[in-house]
């Protein structure tokens, strides 16, 4: 059995902060975040904008689009590591109640980056049970709420945003095809958040303010991505007998217009197949690729019957790809 997207949409936070706009506060500069990252603006949510909240506007949207009453959504597969409340409750269950999905279970994972490709695997996974015929996969991060913003090297790479995409069995051969889901636990600490956890909790008193927020080793996670985009992208198109040809788009994570050329290159693989909007979003994590996915639809460039292949990377060290004929 296939699963179908059948509708794909986003939420993104009004408030824009152009790199010039981030210079007037941090020591850096449109130039060195331009030809580091290719990233040129982010837009940074309000109070208002809790994380649940943004990750229920984007679901009502696509349910509007798909035509579907929230009461015949069976499931709500929330990815995000910046929920509303560290342990309890789940992100996912704020937003049943928000779009009114009364009869949908609900549930987070947290695979960072990776989040949206992971979803979609779960999702495939407990459609093909039988009991869960629509299926919301939603990728949403208020990113700018765990950013230390002294911190010039991380707090220049993230945005905030949702999207989402309601799933449906397919009926014919179109939908996800296949997915390869990993993990290289040995990496975790090269992207992380010291405090907070049940590890080192928070109880108001600190020695390193830093440590409750994201730090990252750049470089390491550099390296990390470039190679796991190529291995990924390889393995896909050879189990599933694609040619660079029969591949319409791929649709990577949005981290780095370096990371993704360079992943380009390495596979001979013409750049102009891979689509990039972080210029505009800068990192949204879990939301970066339904977010793309609804720019190249508004754009006109998705089509029923193309071959995509999406690509996530990031924090766990966790990487995977879904292969869908759309
Ligand atoms: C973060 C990243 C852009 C840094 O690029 P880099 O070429 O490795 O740069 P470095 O970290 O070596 O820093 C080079 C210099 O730029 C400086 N620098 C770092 N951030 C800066 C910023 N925002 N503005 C200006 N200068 C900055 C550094 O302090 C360093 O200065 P120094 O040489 O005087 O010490 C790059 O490592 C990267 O993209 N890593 C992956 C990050 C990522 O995508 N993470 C999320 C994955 S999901």
């Amino acid at each position: 059995m296939k699963i179908k997207v059948e509708a794909v949409d986003a939420y993104i936070p009004k408030n824009r902060v152009s790199n010039q706009d981030l210079a007037k506060k941090v020591d850096t500069s449109d130039e060195w975040i331009r030809s580091h990252t290719g990233i040129g603006a982010r837009h940074i949510a309000s109070e208002e904008e809790t994380l649940s909240y943004m990750a229920a506007e984007a679901a009502k949207k696509v349910l509007a689009k798909s035509d579907t009453d929230p009461l015949d959504v069976d499931m709500i597969i929330l990815s995000t590591i910046t929920p509303d409340y560290s342990s309890t409750p789940s992100s996912s269950c704020i937003v049943q109640d928000l779009i009114g999905a009364k009869n949908a279970a609900a549930f987070d994972i947290k695979a960072a980056c990776s989040g949206f490709v992971y979803g979609m695997e779960i999702a495939r996974g407990l459609m093909m049970t039988g009991q869960y015929k629509k299926i919301l996969v939603i990728g949403a991060e208020k990113m700018s709420s765990v950013l230390n913003w002294e911190d010039r090297s991380t707090c220049v790479l993230f945005g905030d945003a949702a999207g989402a995409v309601l799933l449906s069995p397919s009926g014919d051969e179109s939908g996800l095809q296949d997915s390869i889901l990993r993990a290289e636990g040995q990496g975790a600490l090269a992207l992380y958040q010291k405090a907070g956890g049940t590890r080192n909790p928070f109880h108001g008193e600190i020695e390193d303010k830093a440590d409750l927020y994201l730090t990252m080793d750049g470089r390491a996670v550099y390296n990390f991505a470039v190679r796991v985009n190529v291995s990924i992208l390889k393995e896909l198109m050879e189990r599933n007998r694609l040619s660079i040809d029969d591949v319409d788009w791929v649709v990577p994570h949005q981290a780095n217009a370096r990371i993704i050329s360079a992943a380009a290159k390495r596979l001979n693989f013409p750049q102009e197949k891979f689509f990039m909007n972080l210029e505009e979003y800068a990192n949204t994590s879990a939301a970066s690729i339904p977010l793309a996915l609804t720019q190249m639809e508004r754009e006109g460039k998705l089509k029923r019957g193309q071959r995509i292949l999406t690509v996530g990377f990031g924090a766990g060290l966790t990487y995977a790809g879904n292969y869908i004929i759309w």
